[in-house]
């Protein structure tokens, strides 16, 4: 027999407010860190926040501080008194803006200190002043606005660090993928960016073009997907049929990677790997500064590597060697001012061959990047 609706209706009832009791358990308790010199003040707020919040509290700034090289990574909001000894609120507060950028600021003012206002403000990265007396409501909406805004960074900034991640690793893993197509290129990609991201760190270049050669280093070869692997593996020489097929690699790249908006940028520097400073390269025969400055660091790297690992053919020539051979070439293969930054860095080339894991995590742009307390 069918249940008549009021029942139906109040189990409905039960069953969201047990859904929603879970939910409330489940919810993160934040922690507030409260600084205050005087005791009652310290007392009060304590009262008024302690049902919904673990508070903690610490009479100065210098207290407030060694407190939060404990537990800063699971305070969520400060709210600081402005007038107290040693160090006042604002003082305290600046000092915790780079070391924690997501635990949320609030400053306890008297109604005239309008300098403090204003030195919160701008040095302090504060969310929101309160002015004394409050009144405790006040001050509950006020700080759960705070939560909310510390909540919604946090996950923010999770979300972004999640994307840059899944990124950078699809990256690493087509670059992985294309490296183990052939056992003589096995670690090539990832030695050929390490070996850039060594030329570009002692050029001085900007941290986002060196992150922007990161990926195309990875992918710098992608386009050998579309050359047939009993070309590219061959243990012999190879006719010029099949060498011109291998030169379509750097144009196959370009092709595969331009729908990519993201990597249009890397898109545009693979397709010049090849070309060569006197002009003798290829797809399209470049010359000097013709040739973006990111392919013609690739190029030393490419060489470099080409050279010092084993191929199907030869086994792969000693430092010196290489070295003589890219100091040769300064000039007609290479970029003169990249040749001199090789020499610089040679021996680094030849120490981060010998651990080019190890290596790589060092120089990694986007390894700084997703380590980076920004984003986490
Ligand atoms: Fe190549």
């Amino acid at each position: 027999m069918a249940q008549p609706e009021q029942f139906v209706i109040k189990d409905k009832i039960k069953s969201c407010q047990y859904i929603l009791s879970q939910v409330a358990k489940e919810r993160i308790r934040h922690t507030i860190l409260i600084v205050d010199d005087e005791e009652d003040n310290l007392q009060l707020l304590n009262r008024t926040l302690r049902r919904e919040y673990t508070i903690i509290t610490a009479s100065d700034g210098i207290e407030a501080l060694e407190i939060l090289k404990k537990e800063g990574n699971n305070i969520s909001l400060i709210l600081s008194d402005q007038r107290m000894p040693n160090m006042s609120g604002t003082e305290f507060l600046s000092r915790t803006v780079n070391e924690y950028p997501n635990i949320i600021r609030m400053l306890l003012t008297g109604y005239s200190d309008i300098d403090a206002m204003i030195e919160g403000v701008n040095k302090c990265g504060l969310f929101q002043y309160l002015t004394k007396p409050y009144d405790p409501e006040d001050l509950k909406f006020v700080i759960k606005n705070g939560i909310n805004a510390y909540e919604l960074t946090v996950s923010k900034k999770a979300l972004l660090h999640d994307l840059k991640e899944l990124f950078f690793t699809t990256i690493k893993s087509i670059s992985s993928a294309l490296d183990a197509k052939d056992a003589y290129t096995h670690g090539h990609s990832l030695r050929v960016t390490l070996f850039s991201l060594i030329l570009c760190k002692e050029m001085g270049l900007e941290e986002n073009f060196i992150g922007e050669i990161e990926i195309a280093g990875l992918l710098h070869d992608i386009g050998k997907i579309g050359v047939p692997e009993n070309i590219l593996c061959k243990p012999g020489k190879l006719t010029d049929e099949e060498f011109n097929i291998i030169k379509l690699h750097p144009e196959k790249g370009r092709k595969i990677l331009n729908g990519i908006k993201r990597l249009s940028k890397a898109a545009f520097w693979l397709n010049s790997h090849h070309e060569r400073w006197d002009g003798f390269g290829y797809p399209q025969k470049l010359k000097e500064e013709d040739i973006p400055l990111a392919a013609r660091i690739l190029a030393v790297a490419d060489t470099y590597d080409a050279m010092t690992s084993d191929r199907s053919y030869r086994k792969g020539l000693p430092h010196e060697t290489a070295l003589e051979e890219i100091k040769r070439c300064s000039g007609s293969q290479f970029d003169p001012s990249i040749v001199e930054t090789f020499l610089k860095v040679e021996n680094t080339f030849l120490e981060a061959t010998k651990n080019s894991e190890d290596y790589y995590s060092k120089y990694s742009v986007f390894n700084k990047i997703l380590s980076d307390k920004e984003l986490l």
